[in-house]
């Protein structure tokens, strides 16, 4: 089986002081969460399509999906974790008591700011999830990546050819990903922020998928303005 798993539960401090999370806030007509949402929800190959946001905002969510979506039914909005990796666990959760999980099972993670999504990106994450176990989305570095260790001078550029950009979504056999993380101590789950991670950490390939440039992050006030843009594009 396979699940969409629309990451919510963060509270976007770096959008800087606005009324709720970025998630929330709309662009074009739409609240972001949604624009997002619709591009799962046009696949058939989802069992079902996990929203996971803060507590607090889950009855918000609900009636924002009631609002928006036609057939609502294999759409479900349950409460997010701490942090972005206990969300996904807490999806993993509902996803073992509500249908087991399988060898094949598989979560297609994705952060619910990154509306841009296109179909291919869900196919090939599908794909190479089922076939590898692990697959991240990813862009070639445009920028030279700088390293530097005590933020003060450079330690290190690696070779900018070497060197991509992750995004999301992020795919991963459940039956793994929920062992691996379960096998970390303390420390290492509070640097572990990114999935994938945990992954390589474990010597466990992460197969890369090739996503947009366009397939960004909403993360501060600049990118609603450029998401605006990029928004009536697609339409
Ligand atoms: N996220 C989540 N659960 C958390 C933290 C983050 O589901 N405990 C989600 C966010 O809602 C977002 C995605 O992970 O869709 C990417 O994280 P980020 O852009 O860092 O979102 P926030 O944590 O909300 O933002 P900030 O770091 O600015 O507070």
């Amino acid at each position: 089986m396979i699940f969409g798993v629309v990451l919510a539960g963060g509270i976007g401090n770096r959008m800087g002081n606005v009324e709720k999370p970025k998630q929330f806030l709309t662009i074009g007509n739409k609240p972001i969460l949604i624009h997002t949402l619709e591009k799962f929800y046009v696949n058939d190959k989802f069992e079902q399509i996990i929203v996971l946001c803060p507590a607090q905002w889950v009855e918000h969510t609900k009636n924002l999906i009631k609002k928006y979506l036609k057939d609502t039914e294999r759409v479900v909005v349950i409460t997010g974790g701490a942090t972005r990796n206990d969300t996904i666990m807490n999806a993993i959760t509902h996803i073992e008591e509500k249908y087991g999980i399988e060898d094949d099972t598989i979560i297609v993670t994705h952060d619910s700011v990154r509306p841009f999504l296109t179909h291919r990106i869900i196919e090939d994450n599908i794909k190479y999830a089922l076939e590898y176990g692990a697959c991240d989305t990813v862009i070639p570095a445009t920028d030279t990546i700088v390293e530097s260790q005590d933020h003060k001078v450079i330690s290190n550029i690696p070779d900018r050819s070497k060197m991509y950009q992750g995004q999301t979504p992020q795919s991963f056999k459940v039956k793994k990903l929920k062992q691996f993380f379960n096998e970390l101590t303390e420390e290492e789950k509070e640097i572990l922020t990114d999935a994938a991670k945990i992954f390589v950490m474990k010597g466990e390939p992460v197969y890369l998928v090739a996503g947009e440039v366009f397939n960004i992050k909403i993360t501060y006030p600049y990118d609603l303005r450029v998401a605006e843009t990029l928004v009536k594009e697609e339409r």
